[in-house]
């Protein structure tokens, strides 16, 4: 019963969560399990009241660490933040968030913008992309860039591949499943890949150590940064934190975007305003940070996508000690749900929660537990002001340059394992100029949102 639950849940679990709160409330238990520490099945838990309890508690409430096999490189790349718990999480943050504070992040609006240019210069009207492998090169280029100082398509094309490949083994279900000792397992190969990621940062570091004063990238400035007492980030550490804000820095925007022009591309008026919008004020040119700040329908869109379309739509917790959840009791090991796409279609909260109405943020203003795209409280992410920046960036370019409409009866299917993404975005590219229309579009994404 258990494994049939669990092939009907997976076959959308997008609709089976929905369903799962349409019939048994805002608290439930789901009838299957994924982890062998919640035998019983794990505790979904939606809503602002208990996103507060889950979020803001994050001595209860651990993060999920991953399990590569022990005592090697893939084990010692997990060093990163959102892995960590307790002081350890503490102290890596104090460390990792100057870096990524307003004035900082401002300081990467150049390098945002250039990368943006290239991918704009490599484009023609009349090209046909699929605009979730576009957005996700233009997004790695700019953390290549800004986390590490390396140009995508020059010196940091070995380290970009290297990553992307950790990241493909590490999302592998195979890797969990299929055993270590096999020769050409998923496992080993992660071994294998996270040995060179490491003898590469490795190396990077040391060739930045030698020029620290100069360089303004985020590595840099983690290797630069020390707590109160003194303490630096060890090598192991800053390794750990590079492959981890590779991880999280590039794919949730990417898919971010690619939602955002999907969203635009079906609301030919909300598209043609904002590119008034963008055009009365930059003229043509790439943005200021000052004028990213009057473009509040830029702004607008982009909340509503990340309200519609959350790249991390559920994430899952442990329990490190007895807690109640709504009417359950949890024993310490057992996990919890939550979820930032069911939150965010809550009609209380979003009057007609399927409509794309980026005008709604010129009169609401939820509280830090009603709008979680970013999560809250003390893990938080570390990089909301940074994405928020790069999207109204890139944006911006975009739609001074070029028009964008999904191809007719284009499938589009959103799916989510760990982030919600479409596989397949077809987009056609037109000239700026171009009238703006629609086409007719299929998949599971008409049920997702009201394309009226
Ligand atoms: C649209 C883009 C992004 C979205 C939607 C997003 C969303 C999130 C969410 C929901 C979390 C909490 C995860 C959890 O509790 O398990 C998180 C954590 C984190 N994010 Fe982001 N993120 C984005 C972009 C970025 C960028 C660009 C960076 C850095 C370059 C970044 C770095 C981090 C880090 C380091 C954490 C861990 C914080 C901790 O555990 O204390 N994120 N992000």
């Amino acid at each position: 019963l258990a494994l049939w639950e669990m092939i009907k849940f997976f076959r959308d679990p997008l609709v089976s969560l929905q369903r799962q709160v349409a019939n048994h409330g805002m608290v439930s238990r789901l009838d299957f399990t994924l982890s062998r520490s919640s035998p019983q099945g794990i505790v979904l838990a939606i809503g602002p009241e208990y996103n507060q309890q889950v979020l803001s508690d994050s001595k209860v409430f651990h993060a999920l660490s991953p399990s590569p096999p022990p005592d090697t490189a893939a084990q010692r790349l997990t060093q990163g933040v959102v892995y960590l718990n307790g002081e350890h999480h503490r102290q890596q943050r104090r460390l990792i968030m100057p870096a990524f504070h307003k004035k900082e992040v401002d300081g990467y609006a150049e390098d945002m913008i250039a990368v943006t240019q290239q991918l704009m210069d490599r484009w023609h009207p009349g090209q046909r992309v699929n605009m979730i492998e576009e957005m996700t090169v233009l997004t790695m280029g700019i953390v290549i860039k800004t986390l590490f100082g390396l140009e995508l398509d020059k010196n940091g094309h070995a380290l970009g591949n290297l990553l992307e490949e950790w990241l493909a083994l590490s999302n592998s279900i195979l890797a969990n499943v299929v055993p270590q000792n096999l020769p050409y397992s998923p496992a080993r190969r992660l071994v294998a890949v996270s040995e060179r990621i490491e003898v590469t940062v490795r190396e990077l570091l040391a060739q930045k150590r030698a020029q620290l004063d100069e360089s303004r990238d985020v590595m840099s400035m983690l290797m630069k940064t020390h707590d109160e007492d003194g303490t630096q980030m060890t090598d192991a550490e800053l390794i750990g934190n590079a492959t981890l804000l590779y991880l999280a820095g590039h794919e949730t925007s990417a898919n971010a975007l690619t939602w955002a022009l999907f969203l635009l591309s079906q609301h030919p008026k909300v598209m043609a305003d904002l590119v008034d919008e963008v055009e009365g004020e930059l003229h043509g040119n790439p943005p200021t940070i000052e004028q990213l700040s009057r473009l509040k329908l830029l702004e607008g869109v982009i909340n509503e996508a990340l309200r519609l379309f959350p790249p991390l739509s559920f994430i899952s917790k442990t329990v490190s000690q007895p807690v109640r959840v709504g009417h359950y009791d949890l024993s310490a090991g057992e996990s919890v749900m939550i979820s930032h796409f069911l939150t965010h279609r809550l009609p209380d909260l979003y009057p007609q929660p399927n409509r794309f109405m980026p005008e709604r943020w010129f009169s609401i203003d939820p509280s830090p537990y009603e709008y979680i795209p970013f999560s809250a409280g003390p893990r938080r992410c570390i990089g909301a002001t940074f994405a928020m920046m790069e999207m109204k960036i890139v944006l911006a370019m975009l739609l001074q340059r070029y028009r964008f409409l999904v191809i007719r009866n284009a499938q589009v299917q959103a799916s989510f394992l760990f982030l919600l993404r479409a596989r397949q975005m077809p987009i056609e590219i037109q000239a700026a100029g171009q009238p703006v229309r629609r086409e007719a579009i299929r998949g599971n994404i008409v049920n997702l949102v009201e394309l009226t």
